[in-house]
């Protein structure tokens, strides 16, 4: 088993550190492929185990798939298959984005139950009925759930919630479906206006992506193409929190500040510096300890989910209260548990989490729960805490972040990868 281990937290972190390209951009762009039997290049496609499982789906499909660094080649033309590995649908939710370009290239597709990381129920029972609207049949039966429709036609669709995937699934599934389809509120999400960019470099015709309505004239034919995926917001805002938890100083290269402005409000709030250049951004923490925040989750351009654990590790050192309220995932706070053995104060009631700030954290042996960004958070409280930690059970962080250990370390973090022991991990 592998973990990371902070020999020596309290250290600032200073340097810069280039963003990779974002990876819940490059998940739906790279399910798109399936859509027309061509070849794609795709650059800045960031190197991590999501994009490896997503990449293992295409071939599983009858796809080729060539990655040399960031840049990844993928040929459709000899698909052969509409159904998903169990196993690989195990491995991740993303998974089921295959469904609408599934349903577009052979009018069939067939997955299980998808996997991902632990946050409270994920149902999937939205996608199902925007794909329905759009004519497709499902039928479910020993956990598999199969869905047909040959002929997929335009329709105005109504989503209940601004869900991320919903809305990528039904502009998959409406890219080259008869007439028009319109999305009302529609997620709006960056990844989603990506995703735009890339269909229509394939010839499709998408307007509206980033706003709550979206609308998708059906193409029958569409090509192959090359595309540069956008930075990966949620990698840009871990580094500021690094910054400002380590009260460091770091120039993040590679990002669209536009894109992280509810992040940046509240690091500002918090009391950090922040200076925005073209395509950078620096954190200068000036060696202050954080002000207390409030901070509720909602979709974009609300304050994301996927920072919600890095900034309960920033809070923990805050000067105050805090109060961190989640309103898209209902369980999605098992870091504090882990946050509170290295010394924070943290009551969680319901969907909020109560953060008493601590002037210190100390190291200690933690367990990652099993979700990304909340294994990320244990890392920057690591970063910030005396002593010592070792955060065990990192492979969901590595289904997220390209070389996270690597580029904490070249902005002077003491951390490393280690081999443990079962026995070690228990004793
Ligand atoms: C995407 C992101 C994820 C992020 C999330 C919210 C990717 C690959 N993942 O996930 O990192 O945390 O957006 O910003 O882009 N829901 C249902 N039924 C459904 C679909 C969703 O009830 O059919 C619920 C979910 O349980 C959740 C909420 O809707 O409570 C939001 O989910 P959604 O926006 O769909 O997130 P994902 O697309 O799964």
């Amino acid at each position: 088993m592998q973990g990371i281990k902070i020999r020596q937290g309290e250290k600032p972190l200073r340097g810069q550190v280039k963003i990779s390209g974002s990876k819940n951009a490059a998940l739906p762009i790279m399910a798109a492929t399936v859509l027309e039997p061509a070849e794609y290049i795709l650059s800045d496609i960031p190197v991590l185990r999501d994009i490896k499982v997503m990449k293992a789906v295409l071939e599983a499909l009858g796809g080729k798939v060539e990655q040399k660094g960031n840049s990844m080649r993928i040929d459709t033309r000899d698909l052969n298959s509409a159904e998903i590995p169990d196993f690989l649908m195990r491995r991740m939710r993303a998974s089921i984005l295959f469904m609408g370009p599934l349903l577009g290239r052979f009018g069939k597709v067939k997955v299980s139950q998808p996997g991902g990381c632990s946050i409270g129920p994920r149902p999937i029972d939205w996608h199902v009925k925007g794909l329905k609207q759009l004519g497709a049949r499902f039928q479910e039966s020993h956990g598999f759930l199969t869905g047909w429709g040959s002929s997929l036609k335009g329709k105005e669709i109504h989503l209940d919630f601004p869900s991320v995937g919903t809305t990528e699934n039904i502009m998959l599934g409406a890219a080259k479906a008869r007439g028009n389809t319109i999305i009302r509120n529609a997620a709006r999400e960056p990844e989603i206006v990506d995703l735009q960019n890339f269909l229509n470099s394939m010839g499709a015709e998408i307007i509206g992506a980033g706003t709550d309505m979206i609308k998708i004239t059906g193409k029958k034919e569409l090509s192959g193409t090359e595309h540069t995926v956008i930075p990966d917001r949620i990698e840009a805002g871990t580094f500021l929190v690094a910054g400002a938890i380590t009260r460091g100083e770091i120039k993040l290269l590679n990002v669209i500040p536009e894109h992280l402005e509810s992040v940046i409000a509240k690091i500002k709030e918090a009391g950090f510096e922040l200076t925005e250049e073209g395509d950078t951004l620096t954190i200068n923490s000036a060696g202050t300890a954080p002000n207390s925040l409030d901070i509720k989750t909602h979709p974009y351009p609300g304050f994301p989910t996927d920072m919600q654990p890095q900034f309960m590790a920033l809070l923990s050192l805050a000067r105050g209260t805090s109060v961190l309220t989640e309103n898209i995932f209902e369980n999605r706070m098992k870091h504090a548990e882990e946050l509170k053995r290295m010394g924070a104060k943290i009551r969680v009631e319901g969907r909020a989490a109560i953060i008493e700030g601590v002037p210190r954290l100390y190291g200690a042996f933690v367990e990652s729960p099993p979700a990304l960004r909340a294994g990320a958070a244990l890392v920057l409280a690591g970063l910030a805490a005396e002593g010592e930690t070792c955060v065990v059970d990192i492979e969901h962080i590595e289904r997220g972040y390209e070389n996270l250990v690597g580029k904490l370390q070249q902005l002077g973090a003491e951390i490393e990868i280690i081999h443990l022991e079962e026995e070690e991990k228990n004793g």
